[in-house]
């Protein structure tokens, strides 16, 4: 039987195939996890990172950002280093594992719930619905409803979760997600960026490929993201709830 040299074509045609994922969106099957992270749940809805979800490097997931959204390591490294606090590996994380509260995980997010208050892990539709309904009679998301957006959300948190956590590592965090959906689906200088796009991102983690979005041509990096993030800090008229103790996140003449 496995002499048959039909056999072997066939095995050999789909061992071929197997190591290039053609990329093609699929939804998580049971058993795959994925975390509270739009961004790493559409890199491995499409196979730039492990589809299961479990057992990802740093370097998988650096990969995986650029081939699928042109993100620079620097965007995203800190994050990524942090992550694998959220387990025990000591080189890998599983993406279920990123909804540890307050490592990454944080309250005021645009999609997921405080975690105080219910479920953090999961896009839920109703906090979603305060983003989608910015601005109405513009197609585009830009950097100032992304303020608009984040002052809504926090003062949502701060009225309705008595244990919200809102420091300055939670709103460099938020502010950096922002920058970060801005520029992969809008203008990278502007960050004006079509809602349609930024929207299929969010409900579906799939990349919006099939509606017209084409994957940056330029790198995005602090550097890029720079304008957009000071305007959305400058303008989203933030206050601490909290104090924390100064961040060392990097050699900071480096990102
Ligand atoms: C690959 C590029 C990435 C993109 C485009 C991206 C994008 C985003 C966005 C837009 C959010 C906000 C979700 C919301 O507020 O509802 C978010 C949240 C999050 N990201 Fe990412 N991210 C990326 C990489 C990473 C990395 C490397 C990590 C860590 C390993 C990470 C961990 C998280 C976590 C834990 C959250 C949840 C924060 C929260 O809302 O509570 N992300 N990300
Ligand atoms: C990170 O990206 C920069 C370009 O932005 C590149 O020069 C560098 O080699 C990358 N680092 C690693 C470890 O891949
Ligand atoms: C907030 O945290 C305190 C203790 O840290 C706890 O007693 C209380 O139940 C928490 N409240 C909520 C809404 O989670
Ligand atoms: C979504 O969030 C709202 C507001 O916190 C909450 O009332 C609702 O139960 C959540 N929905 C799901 C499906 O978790
Ligand atoms: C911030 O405050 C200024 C002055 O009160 C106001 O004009 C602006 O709309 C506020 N921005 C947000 C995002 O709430
Ligand atoms: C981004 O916007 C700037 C300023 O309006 C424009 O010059 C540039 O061509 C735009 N870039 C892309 C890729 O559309």
């Amino acid at each position: 039987m496995l002499s048959s040299p039909i056999v072997l074509v066939l095995a050999s045609v789909a061992f071929a195939s197997k190591p290039s994922d053609s990329h093609a969106w699929q939804a998580p099957t049971a058993g795959q996890v994925r975390s509270p992270c739009p961004g790493l749940n559409t890199l491995a809805n499409h196979g730039y990172i492990p589809r299961s979800g479990k057992g990802i490097t740093i370097t998988e997931i650096m990969d995986g950002a650029v081939a699928g959204f042109n993100v620079g390591n620097t965007s995203i490294l800190q994050a990524a280093k942090f992550g694998l606090l959220s387990g025990l590996a000591f080189d890998t994380l599983d993406l279920d594992a990123l909804a540890l509260h307050n490592l990454v995980e944080h309250d005021a997010s645009i999609s997921r719930q405080d975690w105080a208050l219910g479920d953090n892990l999961h896009f839920n539709e109703t906090l979603f619905s305060v983003m989608a309904n910015i601005n109405p009679g513009s197609d585009f998301y830009t950097p100032e409803t992304a303020a608009q957006v984040q002052k809504m959300r926090l003062d949502d948190s701060i009225a309705r979760n008595p244990n919200v956590t809102n420091t300055d590592k939670e709103f460099q965090l938020r502010s950096r997600e922002s920058s970060l959906y801005l520029s992969i689906f809008g203008n990278t200088s502007t960050g004006v960026a079509p809602k349609e796009f930024v929207n299929i991102f969010f409900r579906e983690e799939r990349l919006p490929i099939e509606e017209g979005w084409k994957r940056s041509e330029i790198l995005i990096t602090p550097d890029t993201m720079n304008d957009m993030e000071d305007f959305i800090v400058a303008n989203s008229n933030w206050t601490q709830s909290q104090a924390c103790e100064p961040l060392v996140i990097g050699p900071h003449s480096v990102i």
